[in-house]
């Protein structure tokens, strides 16, 4: 078990490892509401797409917690309110509301009473924060036989057990790969411009003794050049029905580079971030944060004032750079629009 957990149930609260203070400082929110949540999401307090769904989970049932609705109607309606608020908070890690819409339906189910709905919402986020370590176990397991012994690995943004309850996707794979006695090296791209590379994915594998070495995200393709490289590793916020995939913004650079130098491209996610109602990527909503991410570092401005700028979080990276995509039901190959859907209907 890691020593820190992105975030934690407490009965009438949830709490949150402030990522935007690591790796300097270990700090907490506590959210007793739901906007708390929703703000927490938005500003990325807590973030990393599964991450980002068990805490829209608890910021449904702190919402039930907090309503004074003393009839199910009433609690319903209070709910419904939540949970636009919850999905407003970002719009591209389908994750959010894939878990919204969970505790919405299980909110819809006959109850005799308020209390006995706000307890269901309770025991299905706490089902689904359980369910989450499974499945990052169950993806890193898949993962081992592509990654041999010795391999070295590019992985970008933070997909560990930071951006989800433990263990994480991409990230660990890696980390499983280590704790099975595999010797395997990762170049960790910075992630310009949130740096969740340099300041969570390394302090992750930090944690975990497993050996790595920090790069600029321009640098990989040189790398893949110059060095010998197995593999990339990215976690995802969308796979959409063709296999096209919304990722952390440069994935889809380094899915170009790994493409040009021969070396496989890998995407890990759950199932809870794949999305077959949406045809390809070019319909997936790619948010746009504040441009001051990109002229500011750590507050001081690095840009002349009033420079413009594009940034959007996220990118799509088309499936024809996709060499496979590892979930907790296995692991899919091309075709993906065949093999996706034929993943989704198989039993568990
Ligand atoms: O903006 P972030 O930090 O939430 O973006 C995170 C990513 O893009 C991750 O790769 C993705 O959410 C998968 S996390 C297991």
């Amino acid at each position: 078990m890691t020593t820190f957990r992105s975030l934690e149930w407490q009965g009438d609260a949830l709490q949150l490892l402030d990522q935007r203070a690591l790796p300097h400082r270990t700090e907490y929110l506590r959210c007793q509401d739901v906007e708390t949540v929703a703000i927490a999401i938005r500003d990325m307090t807590v973030r990393g797409a599964p991450a980002i769904g068990v805490a829209a989970a608890f910021g449904m049932v702190l919402a039930a917690q907090v309503s004074e609705a003393e009839t199910v109607e009433g609690l319903r309606a209070d709910l419904a309110q939540a949970a636009a608020i919850l999905k407003d908070a970002r719009p591209t890690a389908v994750n959010l509301a894939w878990a919204v819409d969970r505790l919405q339906q299980a909110a819809q189910e006959a109850a005799s009473s308020a209390s006995e709905l706000r307890d269901r919402l309770e025991e299905l986020a706490q089902t689904m924060y359980a369910e989450d370590i499974a499945v990052n176990w169950a993806i890193g397991n898949h993962a081992q036989a592509l990654i041999p012994d010795g391999a070295t690995v590019i992985h970008h943004c933070n997909t560990g057990a930071l951006a989800t309850v433990d263990y994480g996707t991409a990230l660990g794979i890696i980390r499983i790969a280590h704790e099975q006695g595999k010797r395997i090296f990762a170049y960790l791209d910075e992630t310009r411009p949130r740096l969740q590379g340099a300041s969570l994915s390394a302090y992750e594998l930090t944690a975990y003794g497993v050996p790595f070495k920090l790069i600029v995200d321009g640098a990989s393709g040189w790398l893949m050049r110059t060095r010998k490289v197995d593999c990339c590793l990215v976690g995802c916020d969308r796979v959409v029905a063709n296999g096209d995939t919304a990722n952390k913004i440069g994935t889809y650079n380094l899915a170009l580079a790994a493409k040009a130098h021969g070396v496989p491209f890998y995407v890990a996610c759950p199932t809870s971030t794949l999305d077959l109602s949406i045809a390809s990527g070019e319909q997936i909503e790619i948010e746009e944060r504040d441009g001051r991410e990109i002229t500011e570092i750590a507050g001081q401005a690095i840009a002349p004032a009033g420079t413009e700028v594009f940034n959007p979080a996220f990118d799509v990276t088309p499936a024809e750079l996709i060499t496979a995509i590892i979930t907790e039901k296995g692991i899919v190959y091309p075709p993906f629009r065949e093999n996706l859907a034929a993943l989704m209907a198989s039993a568990d």
